[in-house]
């Protein structure tokens, strides 16, 4: 376990470049699996999350080496189709490898992953959606918690999701790729996750058509090749440092900005008194006041504002000049938050999913916990503008998505470390 040491106060300056991005990364290393050779990752973020992958590849008998920020995966040889049960609890997209060894060896062993501390997250559109395609399921174990499917041909059919869920999505299409005949999709997830899968498997040889829209229609191929794929930067983390300018102030240039995937969060930093101005190459966002309040912020699904965003922005307008109120739409957990923000004089009531939050004019810094990744980012971003001394602890969980926050950070001039939690 460690901790992040914030101490507050500053304006942000600088340039800093964006790292790979994690939701990207973390289905198309599952994707790997597909091809029976070698795959190459460039921009592949070095983060907590991409090490379990790693992991799990290296369980199912598959290699993986880094030079750099490129992986390279071999997947010649799998010498097992079961995903261990320490694997999927330490990590939720390890799911991922469901549909992807569906598609390799028609066969898959995993286990059920629990809840976390943003929801329930239950898995009911992956397992229904896998199943009408001639995959067989049986739940095994003490617990029935072991979930087997097997097929000795996956077929393609129609599947319509109840709610454009962003695994079951990517689930489907990895379980289809392979199969025999024609899957389609309706009410796909729009995410440019799901995009992004869909490039790389198209550039591996598979044949998708209507990627990046509600309607994804897949006609299973016989195999595909080795591919060299570049990943692109992650949304949230750049979106994390535009939120920490909000709340402090200054100016800042970040580097490979995939900026036509952040148009909901320019809306609303832009609503709340940031100058954003925005070319191919780079960001640059200011701020010179504190911020507006921003009215009803609801997330949603892609291209709506994203879930990942919601924490960093409950940080910024907490210290708004005015009333604001959240309603998380996604994640029916996820303002654990709050009761840290209100640990450094944030002032903010909650009732089910709605969050209203009356902005202070500064926070307190405090000892805090980071329960989950973005809310960890999203108390960081607090000290930096807290009064005094912050220390985030549970910092691993911040770990899980940001390659060095901390390093970031710095660049732009934050006094930001981490630190072991023996010596607080
Ligand atoms: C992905 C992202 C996560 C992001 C989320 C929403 C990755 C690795 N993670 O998570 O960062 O916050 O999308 O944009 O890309 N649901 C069900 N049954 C299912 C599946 C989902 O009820 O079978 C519900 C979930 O509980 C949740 C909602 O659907 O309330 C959205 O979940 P989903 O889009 O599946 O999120 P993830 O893919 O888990």
């Amino acid at each position: 376990m460690s901790s992040i040491k914030v101490i507050g106060g500053g304006k942000l300056k600088g340039e800093t470049k964006i790292q790979g991005s994690k939701n990207a990364a973390l289905p198309i290393i599952a994707a790997t699996v597909l091809n029976k050779g070698v795959t190459i990752l460039k921009n592949c973020p070095k983060i907590l999350d991409v090490f379990h992958m790693i992991k799990v590849l290296n369980e199912l008998g598959c290699m993986a080496t880094w030079e750099g920020n490129t992986l390279i995966v071999d997947t010649t040889t799998i010498t097992s189709t079961k995903v261990s049960e320490s694997s999927v609890q330490k990590m939720r997209s390890s799911i991922l490898f469901l549909g992807a060894l569906l598609g390799r060896s028609h066969e898959v062993s995993i286990a059920y992953p629990g809840g976390c501390s943003i929801g329930k997250r239950p898995i009911d559109f992956h397992l229904d959606s896998i199943k009408s395609m001639n995959v067989s399921q049986e739940f095994l174990g003490e617990d029935k918690d072991i979930i087997y499917c097997h097929t000795d041909k996956i077929i393609g059919t129609d599947v319509f999701l109840k709610f454009p869920s962003v695994g079951a999505t990517q689930n489907v299409i990895l379980t289809a790729v392979l199969a025999e005949g024609v899957t389609r999709i309706y009410n796909a997830a729009r995410e440019p996750e799901v995009l992004e899968l869909c490039n790389f498997l198209i550039e591996a040889g598979a044949r998708i058509c209507g990627r990046g829209t509600a309607f994804i229609e897949i006609e299973g191929v016989r195999r595909l090749h080795d591919v060299e794929y570049r990943l692109p930067a992650d949304r949230i983390v750049a979106g994390t440092y535009m939120a920490a300018v909000a709340a402090v102030g200054g100016e800042v240039i970040l580097h490979d900005t995939p900026v036509g995937q952040l148009d909901s969060v320019i809306r609303v930093l832009d609503k709340i008194g940031c100058s954003i101005r925005t070319t191919d190459e780079y960001m640059r966002i200011s701020s010179n006041k504190r911020p507006l309040p921003y009215g009803i912020l609801k997330t949603q699904p892609y291209p709506g504002f994203p879930t990942d965003m919601q924490s960093q922005l409950m940080t910024v307008l907490s210290i708004a000049d005015g009333k604001s109120t959240i309603i998380e739409e996604i994640f029916e957990s996820r303002f654990q938050n709050v009761s840290e923000l209100k640990r450094m004089g944030a002032n903010i009531t909650e009732s089910k999913n709605k969050a209203v939050i009356s902005g202070v004019k500064r926070l307190k810094g405090a000892q805090v916990v980071a329960h989950d990744l973005r809310a960890g980012a999203a108390l960081v971003i607090a000290g930096i503008a807290a009064e005094g001394e912050t220390i985030v602890r549970n910092a691993n969980s911040i770990e899980r998505g940001y390659e060095d926050i901390c390093r970031d950070l710095s660049i732009l001039g934050a006094n930001v470390q981490y630190c072991s939690d023996n010596i607080i």
